[in-house]
């Protein structure tokens, strides 16, 4: 079972990947987590990538090509795997499709959440997230239980550098532009299932299950 999470950024497909994830007990990989790690790692890639994300553009497709290559011959994800952040444009979809070809594996669907540029300025400049754990939290929506600590670790809540408003637009036009003509490819192959994104993250969650359904049969 392989899906797709697609959507703008802050729609919350990091939320509900974890979720959908435990539920149907395969891997989740976000892209977005793995570079923050090369980044707090000091790797190459990480030193390489910070520039475009603390921009709000797409880190090269090179990069983000061979770590998702890496990532899914690892033997966790030969039953499956939920991924989120990837791809990204169409080069991305394209290198894609002949990983999973290239392992025999193929894309069942890819789930497209629909939420409008201004909630998500309002999610993303009040999540936070763990510097030790990387859990995601939201003031309002989400907060932790002691504020400014992550319940699970207790290490320190941080706003993502690219989580201010003007990155969060920059990231949003980028989206637009290189991302959201994707949608009209997985339309044609018929791949695409549609989310409205704007309920809460449980009323998300139970039409998620709806239209991964087909997932859950035994
Ligand atoms: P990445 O971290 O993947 O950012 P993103 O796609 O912009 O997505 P976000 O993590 O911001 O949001 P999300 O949709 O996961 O929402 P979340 O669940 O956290 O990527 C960061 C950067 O890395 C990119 O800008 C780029 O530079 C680079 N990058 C990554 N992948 C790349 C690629 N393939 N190619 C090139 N570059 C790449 O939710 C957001 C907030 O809302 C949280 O606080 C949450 O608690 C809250 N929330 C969630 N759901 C709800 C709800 N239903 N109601 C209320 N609040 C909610």
């Amino acid at each position: 079972m392989i899906l797709v999470f697609l959507g703008p950024p802050g729609s919350g497909k990091g939320t509900q990947a974890k979720l959908l994830a435990e539920k149907l007990r395969v891997s989740h990989i976000a892209l977005g987590d793995m570079l923050r790690e090369e980044v707090r790692a000091g790797t190459v890639v990480g030193k390489r990538a910070k520039e475009f994300m603390d921009a709000g553009h797409l880190v090269p497709d090179e990069l983000t090509i061979e770590m998702t290559r890496k990532r899914i011959s690892e033997k966790d994800c030969q039953t499956g795997f939920i991924i989120d952040g990837f791809p990204r444009s169409t080069a991305q979809a394209e290198a894609f499709e002949r990983i999973l070809a290239e392992k025999d594996l193929g894309l069942d669907k890819v789930v497209y959440f629909h939420i409008p540029e201004e909630e998500v300025v309002k999610r993303l400049s009040e999540r936070r997230s763990c510097k030790n754990c990387g859990t995601v939290y939201h003031l309002t929506n989400r907060p932790p239980k002691v504020p400014g600590k992550c319940d699970l670790c207790g290490g320190e809540l941080y706003l993502r550098h690219d989580d201010e408003e003007k990155v969060i637009r920059t990231r949003f036009e980028v989206y637009e532009k290189q991302t959201r003509p994707l949608v009209e490819r997985y339309k044609k192959q018929g791949k695409l299932v549609e989310l409205d994104a704007t309920g809460s993250i449980d009323e998300v969650f139970q039409e998620l299950l709806k239209v991964t359904a087909f997932a859950l049969v035994p």
